[in-house]
């Protein structure tokens, strides 16, 4: 009886790249490395594949990166106001290591957002003034991660019973069950 929801999901999902004010387009990273101290922050979804892993883009020396190193497992977090409906998805980070591949996606992107990933000090560094960002001539800090889900949970909130189901990847097929919302 879940099937129908995770058609849902699914589709909702899978659409999202192609639809450029799909609610799903900004997700929540989550990721907590060595401190243990959960850190949070927006990120765009850049690519969702057929098995639902899901792909963004960062600057190799962000924190995030530093923290999926030292701890793999993430959430990313979805919100579509307007359906009152949240997916929450737990899965492996992989940071993509493929030279080749790398130089493939970063041909792709914008002059303008290639910029984001060349700045000549590392994101979150001091600076004096935020005019004065400086920028490589040459070379990129590009990197991208693809999550690979284990866990979804879907909670949509609609009267008169909410509904919350949580979905589980076993030996590459996905599971559901309802849970008390
Ligand atoms: C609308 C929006 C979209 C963003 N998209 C990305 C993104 O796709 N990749 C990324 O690394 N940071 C993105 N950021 C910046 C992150 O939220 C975060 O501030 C930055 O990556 C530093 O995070 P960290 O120090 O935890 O690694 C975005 C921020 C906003 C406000």
């Amino acid at each position: 009886m879940t099937e129908i929801f995770w058609a849902e999901l699914k589709e909702k999902l899978q659409s999202m790249p192609t639809e450029k004010d799909h609610p799903f387009r900004y997700a929540t990273l989550g990721t907590v490395g060595l401190e243990t101290m959960p850190r949070l922050r927006t990120i765009v979804i850049r690519e969702v594949s057929k098995d639902l892993t899901l792909t963004f883009y960062t600057d190799k020396r962000s924190k995030k990166i530093m923290h999926i190193k030292e701890n793999n497992r993430v959430s990313l977090l979805f919100y579509d106001h307007k359906n009152l409906l949240q997916l929450k998805v737990e899965g492996i980070a992989n940071i993509v290591s493929d030279e080749a591949l790398l130089r493939e996606y970063w041909k792709n992107i914008h002059p303008k957002s290639q910029k984001d990933y060349t700045t000549r000090s590392a994101p979150g560094s001091d600076i004096s003034n935020p005019d004065n960002v400086e920028y490589l001539q040459e070379g990129n800090h590009f990197c991208m991660v693809r999550v690979v889900p284990y866990k979804i949970e879907y909670l949509k909130l609609k009267r008169p019973n909410h509904l919350r189901i949580s979905f589980s990847r076993e030996e590459g097929d996905w599971y559901g069950e309802f849970l008390v919302p």
